[in-house]
């Protein structure tokens, strides 16, 4: 049965085909049951992305107001996802060409401890592997990978949130520990070479350090819940294929680059219009929310990663997020994860927009 509307087509067992016919019949729509605009073909998708008023984030709400006042919403309205315009315009060629300049295989990256392969450990290895990979290529030294992996958990914990509560306190403090361990890791004088080229381009184009490290830990941040379901879809298809043990490193690219055309990680996200639109002959008001469902434009385009987003705020991850997947994925078969049992039992994590599986969920309700 086809899912009711694109938001629970996330977590549905087989949304593909529903987002064909979406992709093909319903190009851009409107959607009462979710109080959206749901547009799912690349020309609406592109068309909504390139109009200087859709914006990323709410007008009225740049940051989450729950995270305000505080270090946690000082963190996130310092991140180039969540700026459009000028903020945007300076960071985003910055850290694109960081990202290039990393180095393609930090020479160590110490995975999180898989411990007893658990379920509960394997989701746990889940979130923290691409927080452990994208630390070490920042060259953060291997003692504080786990540390950010659990501030990247606690900070992501609070942002739902709606009012106040024990995860938002948890969430500052996160917050303020990753804005001081990646400042002084890129004032560093030993910082890498990659590191004091993003600083000496900084200060070029007048960008405060707290800014640029306030996005070195906004990487982390963006490499943790899109990694993790791309890592996870990875282990279920292996499960799938019936693949048992250890896999070489062209098996795991494989799997990994077979996940991001077939099963993607991030299935859609949003644009707040700041004023009315005309789109594919359709007029959207101002104040409206746009869903641009990437995953039913892969099934027109299925090579164009729309997984990773497209024209101005495209992920600029794209490559490290394959490499580091396929690396986590293999680390986690050598170590002994019996992918075809997990395959047989899991459901998707609750997320309205990235499809992360879940291995553990014995003390919560189905769904
Ligand atoms: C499977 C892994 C990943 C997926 C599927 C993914 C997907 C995406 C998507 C869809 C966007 C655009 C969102 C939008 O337009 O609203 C995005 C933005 C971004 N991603 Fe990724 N991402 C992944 C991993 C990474 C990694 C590893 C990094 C860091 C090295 C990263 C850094 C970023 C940044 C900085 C942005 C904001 C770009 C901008 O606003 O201009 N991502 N990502």
């Amino acid at each position: 049965m086809f899912p009711t509307h694109p938001v629970e087509a996330v977590t549905h067992p087989d949304p593909y085909p529903y987002y064909a016919a979406l992709a093909r019949g319903r190009p851009l729509y409107r959607e009462p049951a979710l109080g959206l605009w749901i547009a799912c073909h690349p020309d609406a998708i592109r068309a909504v992305m390139g109009h200087p008023a859709a914006r990323v984030r709410p007008p009225a709400a740049p940051v989450p107001p729950a995270l305000c006042p505080g270090p946690a919403g000082t963190l996130f309205g310092r991140f180039v996802r969540m700026n459009d315009s000028v903020p945007h315009a300076r960071l985003k060629g910055l850290l694109t060409d960081f990202i290039r300049e990393q180095e393609p295989h930090p020479q160590t990256t110490a995975w999180p401890d898989t411990g007893a392969l658990t379920a509960d450990a394997i989701d746990r290895y889940l979130a923290a592997a691409p927080v452990h990979a994208q630390a070490a290529h920042l060259g953060l030294p291997p003692g504080v990978y786990a540390d950010c992996a659990a501030d990247i958990g606690a900070f992501l914990s609070g942002l739902p949130d709606v009012s106040a509560g024990p995860k938002t306190a948890a969430a500052h403090a996160a917050a303020e520990r990753l804005q001081s361990r990646l400042e002084s890791h890129l004032e560093a004088p030993q910082t890498s070479p990659a590191l004091r080229r993003l600083r000496v381009a900084g200060m070029r184009a007048d960008l405060a350090p707290a800014l640029l490290a306030a996005n070195l830990a906004g990487l982390l941040f963006q490499s943790c819940e899109a990694g993790a379901g791309l890592l996870g879809n990875a282990l279920i298809l292996a499960g799938r294929r019936g693949m048992r043990g250890a896999v070489s490193d062209g098996q795991a690219d494989a799997l990994v680059d077979d996940v991001l055309r077939k099963d993607p990680p991030v299935h859609n996200t949003r644009r707040f219009l700041a004023a009315g639109i005309e789109v594919c002959g359709q007029r959207i008001e101002a104040g409206q929310t746009v869903l641009l469902v990437l995953a039913a434009a892969a099934m027109i385009e299925p090579e164009a990663h729309w997984t990773f987003g497209a024209l101005g705020h495209a992920c600029p991850g794209a490559g490290p997020a394959r490499r580091h997947a396929a690396a986590a994925l293999a680390h986690l078969l050598r170590a002994g994860a019996d992918a075809v049992s997990l395959a047989a039992r899991f459901r998707y994590r609750p997320l309205p927009n990235a499809r992360v599986p879940q291995f553990d969920f014995s003390k919560e309700p189905s769904q």
